[in-house]
């Protein structure tokens, strides 16, 4: 059974061990490497930060232009082990987002733990905690070719934005979804 757990010290090594694989909780840029380097540097704060998505800290955009980390929340999928991660950032009184911030949540599983529904049921328990956090509904996006994550959106009763279904990103094409929190 999957469940959704605060990042804890407790829980870190599965963490590190998947991060040690190169498997990254970030699919717009590998943030591996510089996790680890932060773990290794000072593993409370980085476990405080990582429980509230870095909020409040910086983001450099690919523009080099500085932004302020949105207010969010992490979550570790858990089985008994690591299995992946979800986050969901938002800007507090609104539904709208930044341009440079695609959707609400963002998931990864770790490739050993593939295609077993996790990201599917991660998704669905997300939906309650976004809905705790003021969002009646929340925006998914996810790469046009990415066909488990369209369907992992599709599953949670994605429907496609009717203003702006697509557009590109930082030169890739997504596709974009609201999911109802409640
Ligand atoms: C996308 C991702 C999170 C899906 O995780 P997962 O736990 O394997 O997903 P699920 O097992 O819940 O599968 C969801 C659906 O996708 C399908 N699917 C899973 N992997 C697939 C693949 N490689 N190709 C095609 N379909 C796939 C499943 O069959 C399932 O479809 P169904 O509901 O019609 O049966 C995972 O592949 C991943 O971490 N990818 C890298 C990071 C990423 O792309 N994150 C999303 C960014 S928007």
């Amino acid at each position: 059974m999957i469940a959704l757990v605060e990042p804890s010290l407790e829980r870190l090594p599965g963490y590190v061990a998947a991060l040690r694989t190169g498997w990254s909780p970030s699919t717009g840029r590998d943030v591996s490497a510089e996790q680890l380097a932060e773990i290794e540097r000072d593993v409370a704060r980085f476990v405080a930060d990582l429980a509230r998505n870095g909020a409040g800290a910086t983001v450099t955009l690919p523009d080099g232009s500085t932004v302020e980390r949105l207010p969010g929340l992490v979550r570790w999928m858990w089985d008994g082990s690591f299995c992946g991660a979800i986050n969901v950032r938002h800007v507090p009184g609104t539904l709208d987002l930044p341009p440079h911030v695609s959707g609400h949540v963002g998931y990864a599983v770790v490739p050993w733990k593939r295609r077993q529904g996790i990201a599917t049921r991660a998704l669905a328990l997300m939906l309650p905690i976004a809905r705790s956090l003021g969002l009646p509904r929340i925006l998914v996006t996810c790469d046009a070719d990415n066909e488990a994550s369209r369907r992992t959106i599709l599953a949670n009763g994605g429907v496609p934005d009717e203003a702006c279904p697509q557009r590109e990103e930082i030169g890739k094409l997504k596709l974009r979804f609201w999911i109802a929190t409640g």
